[in-house]
């Protein structure tokens, strides 16, 4: 009954895809949020930056230039979380037979930072909450690394977005919220109408001059556009007004790392996830590998022992992560917890029947929200490289902070560390070790860009968006896809769950329609407590039968393909 009613809305769904496709030789299928080529394709939570991407690989770029490209725009058209005043990190899988890599541009803690200096706690909209940005020092790291267009080539698109602007469609509202409780007079002058004397409409065009020059610079000189010069001066300017931390010496002392991805298999499949610092593939592979030891498709995606399997898997890897992970090159992770024989004593830990109260698996350890407003977005070239890529400012336009005449954001990272040495409480106060705060240090994350490759071949690239919920969106739609295996918009489409050991409790999202009810009893019989919530945006791709399948994930979501 439930398969029924999910196998209609699948239906429904294909057909929509299919009403819209256009005709080209080379893209199959596309509108909005869906696109089918054989030359590549990006998906994007922005059409304009989705389409500067596939604009590169139309121009022979591979997947990582047009990953580079589609950073930089998202900067520009999706400033509440696309930017380069925060820091991400991109897994890139080449198809020339070179090992994967992970890009780690996360931000670090200023030089000044102690581990109790966010101990009286306060708005984190503010200079003091700032770590030392990434993005660019990734991108150009990226590029040196992989890249094979011009570097000026891939930030022009964004000068000229920025320059000409673009229109806001549904961006509109929620500047317009934004603005009004932003504090920064800045932020106002930049993405306020009238400086936010007046409301912005759908069809209104956003110019952001100061971020074009800025980007200029960037795509002059690379990360001297950034980390020293000009911009760099308007940034410890503006750090010196809001009394922040950070110097000309944090700037120029940043790195971007090349480092090993997490690997492991599920299925037949390899799966290439993100190391420390951040938490996401290690929890994904202790997940999975529970996972694995239960034949899931015969039980059937909607049935209550896949649902509490899942759930229980969850409850059992965010323990993990909140005991031991931080960033590795300051804490030591232990290295069983990624092996198949400790999933395997995991997965014989749950009881078939019960659900097991989060306390059993030790005391809470940490509740550290980190927000929502990230941003992820996948891309495939021609020869099958992929890329996907999860980056953030940490909460919606990050600290809310614009650098004066520089006209970028800058994010407030700072708060994805713990930030209370030694106490730990119910009221939500947060001690543990492996993710204080130290002097360059890196704040553990949850982005989970994430690859999957069969026989050698790149079959899925997802990630999310979500905080802490991104770990258990990317375990939800890889299993629709290599478990289920639902067609890519099913897999995007279709409800998730979402349980993170504390609190405890389960979030469902979409499952409101009637035919889930009788789940949601058999769950609570079983000791469950459901609750709504969950989030995520993962705009993914799948590739089948040699062609590279893009769905965005958001209604705003935008997937393009490109044409030769
Ligand atoms: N700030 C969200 C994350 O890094 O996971």
């Amino acid at each position: 009954m439930l398969c029924a009613s999910v196998r209609t809305v699948r239906r429904l769904s294909l057909l929509c895809v299919l009403s819209l496709t256009v005709a080209t030789p080379n893209v199959l299928a596309q509108d909005q949020r869906n696109a089918t080529g054989e030359y590549g394709v990006v998906v994007s939570r922005s059409v304009e930056a989705s389409n500067v991407g596939a604009a590169i690989l139309e121009q022979g770029g591979n997947a990582v230039d047009a990953a580079i490209a589609t950073g930089f725009a998202l900067a520009v058209t999706y400033p509440s979380a696309g930017n380069i005043g925060g820091g991400g990190f991109m897994l890139v899988h080449p198809s020339d037979g070179r090992d994967p890599a992970f890009v780690d541009y996360r931000e670090k803690a200023p030089l000044a930072s102690t581990e109790d200096m966010y101990i009286d706690g306060g708005s984190r909209k503010n200079h003091r909450w700032v770590g030392v940005p990434g993005t660019v020092a990734g991108f150009v790291l990226a590029h040196e690394q992989f890249g094979t267009l011009p570097w000026e080539d891939l930030v022009m698109p964004s000068v000229r977005l920025a320059e000409d602007g673009f229109v806001l469609k549904s961006l509109a509202q929620g500047l317009n919220r934004a603005v009004e409780r932003s504090e920064n007079d800045e932020f106002k002058r930049v993405y306020g109408k009238g400086g936010g004397t007046q409301l912005w409409q759908a069809s209104d065009r956003l110019v952001l001059s100061d971020l074009g020059s800025t980007l200029r610079r960037i795509a002059r000189w690379g990360n001297d556009g950034f980390y020293v010069g000009e911009t760099a001066d308007l940034l410890v300017t503006e750090m010196v007004r809001g009394d922040g931390y950070i110097t000309q010496n944090d700037l120029s002392s940043y790195a971007a790392f090349i480092r090993e991805p997490i690997r492991t298999t599920f299925r037949g499949n390899e799966i290439f996830s993100a190391p420390p610092p951040s938490s996401g593939g290690i929890a994904l592979t202790i997940m999975l590998g529970i996972l694995e030891n239960f034949d899931l498709k015969s039980k059937g995606r909607w049935s209550p022992e896949t649902m509490h399997l899942i759930i229980e898997s969850m409850r059992r890897a965010y323990a993990d992560r909140a005991r031991y992970l931080g960033d590795s090159d300051f804490v030591e992770i232990p290295v069983h917890l990624t092996t198949k024989g400790y999933a395997r004593e995991l997965a014989a830990s749950i009881d078939p029947r019960h659900a097991t109260m989060s306390e059993k698996l030790g005391p809470r350890l940490t509740e550290v929200e980190e927000s929502q407003e990230t941003t992820h977005y996948s891309v495939i070239d021609r020869t099958g490289m992929a890329v996907s890529n999860t980056y953030t400012l940490e909460q919606g336009y990050g600290s809310g902070v614009v650098v004066t005449g520089a006209g970028f954001l800058l994010n407030n990272e700072m708060g994805d560390f713990n930030r209370n040495p030694g106490v730990t409480n119910r009221q939500g106060s947060i001690g543990t070790s492996a993710n204080l705060i130290v002097a360059e240090k890196r704040m553990l994350s949850s982005m989970t860009p994430t690859i999957a490759v069969r026989d050698g071949k790149v079959v899925m690239v997802t990630g999310s968006p979500g905080g802490r919920t991104i770990i258990n969106t990317v375990l939800n739609v890889t299993l629709n896809i290599l478990e289920f295996e639902m067609s890519l918009r099913d897999a995007v489409d279709a409800p998730r769950l979402n349980m993170q050991w504390f609190p405890d409790r389960v979030g469902f999202q979409g499952f409101d329609d009637p035919v889930f009810s009788d789940l949601v009893k058999q769950l609570t019989v079983m000791g469950h407590r459901v609750t709504s919530g969950g989030g995520g945006d993962a705009n993914s791709i799948l590739v089948k039968d040699g062609l590279f399948i893009g769905a965005a994930d958001n209604q705003n979501g935008g997937a393009s393909a490109a044409r030769r």
